[in-house]
């Protein structure tokens, strides 16, 4: 079953239900706390938490989603993705759980005869918030699932928020189990690779307080989010979401643009995870351009302008020294088109948006890549620095580290890269100074730093740096 049809098949499902199918929003809504719509939801907040009253009771929509939380994981793992499809469906203080868990359950698992998505019941794996004993019944009596195939989880996995402060509750992830040759037995809570999660389903009841506590919401409510892309991998047979008929395409303009056999038996590790991180990033950025993101070195801009840079980062990594990202966008946006015109009629600016982007950080690699083997080895220094400070803010702007070169004019920014390409040895802080040395692109690199905390987000400075001692 293709993407188109999955996406079909959703929406039709909760519109036959009463849901009014609500469009896609942008990637950029007025909410001053995120810089990206990041999940189905979004759209809907100011009636789940009772600013607005809701012009229905219950709505259906596939929302584009960006989120670069766990940009580091894009490549690497068969699921991460920064840009993304949500498939949801929303009540607003009309059914609750019981109404949930059987929409959810008639769907994945109803027979394609009888537009279903047609999942094995019995490959079907649920997790719940311990405590929540009713969900757990509810999946019991309506869905008929065994005890065995419901595990509880702590408040860290089962209870979704969207971050300080919002809306949130504890919520119920639906789970296919790909089989042994994914990973071992046990679940999602020992393997989310064999046990991929297809559907996050929130009881969205309580709102937190900057301060982060909680209370009640007005009304109690449905959130659910059930990532197109990871559904169409289990649907298609699919090892990642990389291959599966949305995103093909572009993998093959990044494997063709790399030269890389990326389904045959020649391709390393390296140039397949390359070929990867080029792909997901080309098309997250032809969706951020698309929705009017422009490169720039602050907020969503700046996201953008990491993005871009990643794709050119891996891409020369492996050797790839010709211009690409534009073969790539023309790829996603083929693919994408038929749900999103907007980013035909927009090709040519992000076209250009992309191209100039890619030629500005070329020229940045080649005039500074004596100083740019330097910062590379600082920024890997100060992640393991400040390794365990990063992560709990919500779609922070910048979820990884900056190095910018205080000696070039004007503070150059060198961006950040990635983390797994020179070896630290050893480190000292010492008086607001990080001294280390390292081996970085095999040679010995000394340096010292300091470590600011601009905002709330680390940085480094680089103030002195010689490779080859
Ligand atoms: N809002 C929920 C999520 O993003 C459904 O996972």
């Amino acid at each position: 079953m293709d993407t188109a049809e999955i996406r079909r098949r959703f929406v039709a499902h909760f519109e036959a239900d009463g849901h009014t199918v609500v469009p896609s929003a942008s990637l950029l809504l007025d909410d001053p706390t995120l810089l990206f719509v990041n999940a189905g939801m979004v759209p809907f907040k100011p009636y789940f938490l009772g600013q607005e009253r809701p012009p229905y009771p219950r709505a259906v929509s596939v929302q584009k989603c960006v989120r670069t939380l766990d940009i580091e994981e894009v490549g690497k793992t068969t699921r991460h993705g920064t840009f993304f499809q949500m498939c949801g469906n929303f009540s607003f203080g009309d059914y609750f759980k019981p109404g949930a868990i059987d929409l959810a359950w008639r769907l994945v698992t109803g027979s394609q005869e009888s537009g279903g998505l047609g999942f094995d019941g019995d490959k079907i794996w649920v997790t719940v918030l311990e405590g929540d004993d009713e969900a757990i019944d509810l999946w019991h009596s309506v869905a008929g699932l065994p005890h065995q195939r419901i595990q509880r989880r702590g408040l860290l996995d089962n209870y979704w928020h969207m971050g300080v402060p919002g809306p949130g509750g504890p919520c119920s992830e639906i789970y296919v189990d790909r089989g042994p040759a994914f990973g071992p037995e046990g679940g999602p809570i020992v393997d989310e690779d064999r046990f991929l999660e297809i559907w996050n389903l929130v009881f969205m009841q309580l709102y937190q307080h900057p301060d982060g506590t909680r209370t009640e919401l007005p009304a109690q409510n449905i959130d659910t989010g059930s990532g197109l892309e990871r559904v169409a991998a289990v649907q298609q047979g699919k090892r990642s979401v990389f291959e599966t008929d949305i995103f093909l395409p572009v993998l093959e303009a990044a494997a063709a643009a790399a030269g890389v056999d990326y389904f045959g038996t020649t391709a390393t590790t390296e140039q397949a995870y390359a070929v990867r991180a080029m792909a997901e990033h080309c098309r997250a950025a032809t969706l951020l351009i698309g929705d009017g993101v422009v490169p720039s070195n602050e907020g969503r801009g700046y996201v953008l302008r990491r993005v871009i840079r990643r794709a050119v980062y891996f891409a020369r990594k492996i050797g790839v020294r010709e211009p690409f990202t534009t073969r790539l966008a023309d790829a996603a946006i083929d693919k994408l088109k038929g749900a999103y015109p907007h980013l035909e009629e927009n090709r040519d600016f992000i076209r250009r948006a992309l191209q100039a982007e890619e030629e500005r950080f070329l020229r940045t690699i080649t005039a500074g890549s004596a100083r740019l083997e330097a910062l590379l080895v600082l920024q890997k220094a100060a992640r393991r620095l400040t390794r365990g400070t990063q992560g709990r803010e919500h779609d922070q702007p910048v979820p990884g580290l900056e190095c910018f070169d205080t000696t070039a004019d004007g503070r150059q920014w060198l961006d950040t890269l990635g983390e797994d390409f020179a070896d630290v040895d050893a480190l000292k802080f010492d008086g607001g100074w990080l001294h280390g040395t390292s081996r970085g692109m095999g040679r010995v690199g000394a340096f010292r730093m300091v470590v600011p905390r601009r905002d709330r987000r680390w940085g480094l400075q680089c103030t002195s740096s010689r490779a080859g001692r």
